[in-house]
């Protein structure tokens, strides 16, 4: 069983997340979402709320789960038999970044990153600017999913027209 997990806050998770989710169930057995917890940093939605967000925007995806992580990711890797971490890379400018955390992982316990370039479609998009432009009224609707798209509207207390359809 080929089993690989793509890691991430998700607050919220976006269209380019479930484009890489997508694209990542077509070439394992099973991908488990998962969802670090340890981060320090506050977020809009609270995890079990991204927890749920994302179940029900991969709802029907038969090879895909979604859990949470508080520690390392490599020992959540180890212990859940994970061979492969994938990650989205948007630009350049993430390359950097995750290439450090692909050769620690991978000093660590072994574990390969699989880097896939995103859909040109999404490389602007990030869960932050998402949150920002929403807060000021800009339209986010197709750019998160529909259940995300209404979780915004309620948690920023925005009539519905300003973030579009
Ligand atoms: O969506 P993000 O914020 O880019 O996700 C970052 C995440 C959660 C994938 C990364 O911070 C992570 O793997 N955290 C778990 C703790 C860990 O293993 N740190 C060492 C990384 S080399």
């Amino acid at each position: 069983m080929r089993r690989a997990i793509v890691p991430g806050s998700f607050d919220p998770v976006t269209s380019g997340h479930l484009d890489v989710i997508s694209r990542a169930r077509a070439l394992y057995d099973e991908v488990v979402v998962g969802v670090g917890a340890n981060l320090a940093k506050q977020g809009l939605f609270t995890v079990p709320e991204r927890v749920e967000l994302l179940g029900e925007a991969i709802a029907g995806w038969d090879n895909v789960r979604v859990d949470v992580f508080d520690a390392l990711l490599v020992d959540y890797c180890r212990e859940h038999e994970i061979q492969v971490i994938v990650k989205g890379i948007r630009a350049v400018s993430d390359f950097d970044y995750e290439l450090q955390m692909a050769q620690m992982n991978r000093d660590l316990a072994g574990i390969e990153t699989l880097f896939l370039p995103t859909n040109p479609l999404y490389s602007f998009l990030s869960s932050r600017l998402v949150k920002e432009v929403a807060t000021y009224g800009g339209q986010v609707s197709g750019l998160v999913p529909p259940n995300v798209h209404r979780a915004l509207v309620h948690r920023l207390d925005l009539p519905d027209h300003r973030l579009g359809d």
